[in-house]
């Protein structure tokens, strides 16, 4: 460990130590997801399985609720329900990290942890993003048991990607296939055109760019946070793209998450790209990140937020000096051709009281303060769910549109829809300031943040020609 790696540990327990009562104190601090100790969160980072716990990273910048200096912090957990505050763990420390230690994944081999991540360096100077001005180097950083992360390598550099890429390449995410290392990386090429570089390796130190990934007509200019992985036969490779245009209900965010299916080999030209469809449809997501659990369950982790929303809607948390949480874990299959996602069964543990209510016309209840809601619907020509008077959840069969609104506490969200033939269950996550809506079975996924007062309470449910069986369980906290 060097000297500015203890200093600037001790710095972050110091900023901790004086901000964590205010942020504490907040009623909007989140019952069952994961948040900064402190300042901000962005990004998951290295998720992984490792010696019988999980290891969750992100993006931490304890000094700024705003954002600023990135390092990773670390949760632990064995269940999903107990998890072990780790703090900062990754730092920026070296001369190829110094302005941060960007997103990354993490490998298991040989009983040791591997964390790949991207050392972002700003030069000082005219910034020209396409020439010069950044290095985005791969690092290489090895632990032992998971906790203690000491041996720092360089891996690549600039001049190690592709000559025609921008200083845009980043967030390596490496898996193991045979007897081989692959790594995807996020770029941006000299025009512009958002796409994910593929490198390989036999001793996870050595590298060779082997392929580049993008779609036949442009789509977007940067490809974010990358995953590539195989589920029930199908090659998913997951993006986020910046730059892309609003098209009615889709893209409607500043930047989107989504996936495609690749057809053939992703490690020659010959492959191709299914239509993209986005992961989430709310206004709160980006970035997310799988893995794959010892249970054989691709698990993904999503970031509940997105960078450069100031000017359209906000997070008041910021005035208590945190912002922003990950969404819970969930896991993915593929159902008719299409990713599904919902919540993991551990979080089933959290649930404590149950209110079981039918509903034809329409019902008002107290609800819980924080609650899982599962709505098994027989029949529907039109439902409204609202939660604690601010959220509006809208279907209506006859156009078939799904629509999630505000009426109050949205914070400038205003709302977002997706076409949907028929609704037949939906499940809601209500967090004190965060909504995961989960529609037939995962099919679609709505998630938000919203800031309902203390005053505000209950559900209220109503309907056309309903048949509707309501399960609220109420949610501890962990
Ligand atoms: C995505 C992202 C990544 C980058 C990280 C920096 O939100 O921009 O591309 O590595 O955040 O915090």
């Amino acid at each position: 460990m060097n000297s500015l790696n203890r200093d600037l540990k001790r710095l972050v327990k110091t900023v901790e130590n004086c901000e964590g009562e205010k942020v504490k104190s907040d009623y909007w601090r989140l019952n069952f997801h994961l948040m900064p100790p402190v300042g901000w969160l962005n990004d998951p980072n290295g998720l992984c399985e490792f010696n019988g716990c999980y290891h969750i990273f992100y993006q931490y910048s304890p000094f700024d609720e705003k954002g600023g200096l990135k390092l990773w912090g670390q949760y632990i957990t064995s269940d999903f329900i107990n998890w072990k505050n780790k703090g900062a763990k990754v730092f920026a420390d070296q001369p190829y990290d110094c302005h941060g230690a960007y997103s990354g994944s993490t490998i298991v081999h040989d009983s040791k942890m591997n964390i790949f991540y991207t050392g972002n360096v700003k030069h000082r100077g005219k910034y020209d993003y396409i020439n010069s001005g950044r290095g985005h180097n791969t690092i290489l950083l090895v632990s032992e048991d998971g906790e203690n992360f000491t041996d720092k390598r360089l891996i690549m550099t600039n001049s190690d990607y592709p000559d025609n890429m921008t200083c845009h390449v980043r967030d390596p995410k490496v898996f193991k296939e045979n007897d081989k290392f692959y790594m995807v990386l996020g770029a941006r090429d000299k025009n512009d055109i958002g796409q994910v570089l593929v490198f390989e390796s036999k001793d996870m130190i050595n590298w060779e760019n082997i392929n580049v990934i993008k779609s036949e007509a442009k789509f977007g200019y940067m490809w974010e946070c990358p995953d590539l992985f195989k589920i029930e036969e199908k090659t998913v490779l997951l993006i986020s793209p910046q730059g892309i245009e609003a098209d009615g209900f889709k893209y409607n965010n500043v930047y989107q998450s989504g996936y495609y299916f690749l057809e053939g080999d992703y490690k020659t030209k010959n492959y191709k790209l299914s239509n993209f469809e986005e992961i989430d449809r709310g206004f709160d997501f980006y970035a997310p990140q799988t893995f794959l659990d010892s249970k054989g369950r691709r698990l993904l982790i999503g970031w509940m937020g997105l960078p450069d929303i100031e000017d359209v809607y906000s997070n008041p948390t910021t005035e208590y000096g945190w912002q922003h949480a990950l969404t819970v874990p969930r896991e993915l299959k593929v159902v008719k051709n299409k990713l599904t996602q919902l919540p993991i069964d551990e979080l089933k543990n959290l649930r404590k009281n149950c209110k079981n209510i039918k509903v034809e016309k329409s019902i008002e209840d107290k609800a819980y303060n924080t609650f899982d809601l599962v709505a098994n619907i027989e029949n529907c020509e039109s439902l409204e769910i609202i939660i604690k008077d601010c959220a509006c959840l809208n279907y209506k069969k006859q156009e078939n549109l799904f629509t999630l609104s505000f009426i109050g506490g949205g914070y400038g969200r205003k709302d977002r829809s997706a076409d949907l033939d028929s609704l037949k269950n939906l499940r809601v996550l209500c967090d004190t300031s965060s909504l995961e809506i989960f529609i037939n079975d995962g099919e679609e996924v709505f998630t938000t943040r919203f800031y309902p007062t203390k005053d505000k309470e209950g559900i209220k449910v109503s309907g056309e020609y309903l048949n509707c069986n309501l399960h609220i369980y109420e949610m501890e906290a962990f």
